[in-house]
């Protein structure tokens, strides 16, 4: 499970966090919401420590870290465990499919050769991407691009994925399989926390959603409360705003 508490952010004088709260179970799907700006990425960046929080405290699994007294130690652990998945796919262009998933198992987790190779083949297999797992990312699609990015980030079988906008940056008919991708690994009991704006998708998969605006969490509670019958007046203003108005009936 993660449990981050009060995890503060600034840039410059610029406070882009402001203590937000959030806590995922173990195998659950969460998925944040907000306007552009509110902070989404970095908070996801903070969980993950791309970016060092401030303050706050960041509980993954079994690990608690005080980020104001944290050690470099702590901090490279607490790492580990979690998993992310970029809008741009962030594969490297000079290797294979497969050679972007296993990287990580033979550099980080030092498995040896033969046990790395199985277990990429087995993660891109889960994404339908097996049958290419010789090509180079610029033979790939934006949607078979994400889907190795995917098997990359489960392939180290971290606590938690966290992924930003997985699907934004492809072509409307690509998105629908990599959602797909993301049920199947849902329903696996794979714990992830997803930025994304696919309605559809929180409705159906979320067992909780989180609307961020001006750094910090402003409403949270299960897909059919927040979407369908939002309290503030700014959840409801951002969801008018939304393509596919359909889902929130009443506001
Ligand atoms: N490295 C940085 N240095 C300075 N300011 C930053 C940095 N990263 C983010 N910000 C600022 O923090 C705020 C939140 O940015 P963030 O990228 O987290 O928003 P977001 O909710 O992901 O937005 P979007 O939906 O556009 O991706 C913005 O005002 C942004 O300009
Ligand atoms: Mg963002």
């Amino acid at each position: 499970m993660v449990a981050a508490t009060n995890i503060r952010k600034s840039f410059g004088d610029r406070e882009v966090l402001r203590g937000v709260d959030i806590s995922a179970e173990k195998g659950s799907t969460t998925v944040i919401l907000g306007p552009s700006g509110s902070g989404k990425t970095t908070l996801l960046r903070c969980l993950n420590l791309l970016e060092r929080p401030d303050g706050g405290i960041l509980r993954i699994g079994e690990q608690t870290v005080d980020m104001a007294k944290a050690t470099r130690r702590e901090l490279l652990a607490l790492r580990r465990k979690t998993g992310f998945v970029f809008q741009q796919y962030g594969l490297f262009h000079n290797m294979t499919a497969l050679q972007n998933v296993r990287l990580g198992l033979t550099d980080a987790q030092r498995l040896p050769r033969a046990e790395a190779d199985a277990r990429a083949r087995e993660c891109l297999a889960q994404v339908g991407m097996l049958d290419r797992a010789d090509a180079y990312p610029s033979e790939l699609s934006g949607g078979q691009k994400q889907r190795v990015g995917i098997a990359r980030a489960a392939a180290l079988r971290p606590e938690v994925i966290l992924m930003d906008e997985p699907t934004s940056a492809l072509d409307p008919e690509l998105v629908g399989g990599v959602l797909e991708i993301l049920r199947g690994l849902a329903q696996d009991g794979v714990t992830m926390i997803i930025v994304t704006h696919e309605l559809a998708f929180a409705a159906q998969a979320a067992d909780q959603v989180l609307f961020m605006d001006g750094g910090a969490v402003v409403e949270q509670g299960p897909p059919e409360q927040v979407l369908q019958n939002p309290r503030g007046e700014r959840m409801k203003q951002f969801l008018r705003r939304m393509p596919e108005m359909g889902f929130a009936a009443g506001i």
